[in-house]
């Protein structure tokens, strides 16, 4: 492996680690993608897909820097790791009052049942109709909807998610969908994904191969043992890369200013 870093694409890029490919540490690539398409994150409990989705929810430079984009992190798990990144909420109206505000960053607890595929439904129902007004046309909408797999099977039908799927990015509205594996993802979302984030997940090479990710079954073993890198392939780059960890914010400096417009 050489030493060259490529004048395209080759920001932070480390070689000679004990990894499988060189690791990058530039989220560059990423944080662009994530504003072009849709996002999956897949990867096993603890190994980092949470501490990633805010690390997101705390990046406004993935939108246009003249618009006032508007994060919603549908809090499947009632996750308290999530608290301090935005306002609370657990029903439209008061969604709707920080939607209006366009206030950054909002965590949606929909109830622990059930209920909660309707809460999703009508989320994105709601932000199809904030797009159709003169004061949002303009905002982009970024929706993360935590434990996918408890929304919707992968076979079944869910109006809400598939609206969001097939027409939501047209219109500024994306979503990133966390699950533990990429097996259990609704597979119509699946499909309009142009990101794919990987932490290790338990997955059968089989399952890998027959979704043409051979590359990654190299990599799992190597995942497994090094908590929070992940793969990644985007609309920016072509090949599946590795990641090194991102770094964490910085939590005891966030006060509420950083989560108002
Ligand atoms: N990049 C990182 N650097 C340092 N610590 C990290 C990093 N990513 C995750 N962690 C730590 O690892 C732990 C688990 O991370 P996290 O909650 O993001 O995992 P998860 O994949 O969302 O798990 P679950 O599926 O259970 O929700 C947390 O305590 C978090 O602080
Ligand atoms: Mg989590």
């Amino acid at each position: 492996m050489g030493r060259e870093v490529g004048e395209k694409g080759g920001e932070g890029l480390v070689f000679g680690t004990d990894s499988p490919s060189p690791l990058r540490t530039s989220m560059k690539q990423i944080y662009k993608a994530i504003g072009n398409g849709h996002t999956i994150i897949t990867g096993l409990t603890q190994y980092g897909k949470t501490t990633l989705a805010i690390v997101l929810m705390l990046t406004r430079s993935i939108f246009d820097g003249r618009t006032n984009p508007v994060f919603i992190f549908l809090d499947t798990k009632h996750d308290d790791s999530l608290l301090p990144h935005g306002f609370v909420v657990s029903d439209l109206m008061d969604l709707r009052y920080h939607i209006d505000n366009k206030d950054a960053r909002i965590i949606y607890r929909p109830p622990g049942t059930n209920e909660r595929k309707k809460h999703l439904t009508d989320i994105v129902n709601l932000l199809f109709e904030y797009k159709e007004r003169s004061t949002h046309k303009n905002t982009p909408f970024l929706l993360f909807v935590d434990e996918l797999q408890l929304y919707a099977g992968k076979m079944s039908h869910h109006e809400g998610l598939e609206r969001l799927a097939t027409t939501g990015a047209g219109k500024g509205i994306l979503g990133v969908f966390l699950a533990q594996r990429l097996q259990d993802i609704h597979e119509q979302t699946l499909s309009q994904c142009n990101n794919t984030i990987v932490f290790y997940m338990r997955e059968r090479p089989e399952y890998l191969k027959s979704r043409n990710l051979t590359a990654l079954i190299q990599w799992m073993d190597w995942l497994k043992e090094n908590k929070w890198h992940f793969a990644y392939q985007t609309s920016e780059n072509n090949d599946w890369e590795l990641h090194g960890p991102v770094p964490l914010p910085a939590s005891n400096s966030l006060t509420e200013s950083d989560f108002l417009p």
